[in-house]
């Protein structure tokens, strides 16, 4: 069974309490739920993990590449704006990673406007809410059968 990893960033451990005219009133772990289910009926199977430290997320991507993950779903949050260390994990693994942000970062704080990250990910969604992962996997499922 193929393998893909839901990797959320800082603070969204907090989802569902945290600004939630912003990032709604769902918590991590109805999202987990919400990706793994529909992960398992596209016969994939789904790990989630979420960590509030840079480095700990750098440990999850190496992993996934380690243990032969396909696919990786991340939400770095605010790390997707400065930091260098993530962007150079993701640039080292052979294993597609797909950029999601609950809000439109276009449309807030001028910080929130660029991605350090962006250029070595597969594709990015952004504004879409909690939705934009079960795009992320959907964009997934449909790159590995292209590549099979
Ligand atoms: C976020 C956007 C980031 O700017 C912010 O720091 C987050 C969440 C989003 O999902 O919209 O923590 O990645």
């Amino acid at each position: 069974m193929r393998k893909i990893l839901l990797l959320n960033g800082p603070n969204l451990n907090r989802l569902g309490k945290r600004e939630p005219q912003i990032y709604g009133t769902a918590t991590l772990d109805e999202l987990e739920k919400k990706v793994k289910k529909a992960a398992l009926s596209a016969g994939c199977e789904l790990k989630a993990e979420q960590s509030n430290h840079e480095g700990e997320l750098i440990d999850f991507i190496h992993q996934a590449e380690d243990e032969g993950y396909s696919g990786i779903i991340f939400n770095p949050g605010a790390y997707t704006h400065y930091s260098y260390a993530i962007r150079d994990a993701i640039a080292g693994i052979d294993v597609p990673v797909i950029e999601v942000h609950i809000s439109n970062v276009h449309k807030r704080e001028p910080f929130r406007h660029q991605s350090v990250l962006a250029e070595v990910t597969e594709g990015q969604i952004v504004g879409l809410g909690l939705f934009g992962y079960e795009l992320a996997l959907q964009a997934l499922i449909n790159k590995q059968k292209g590549d099979e």
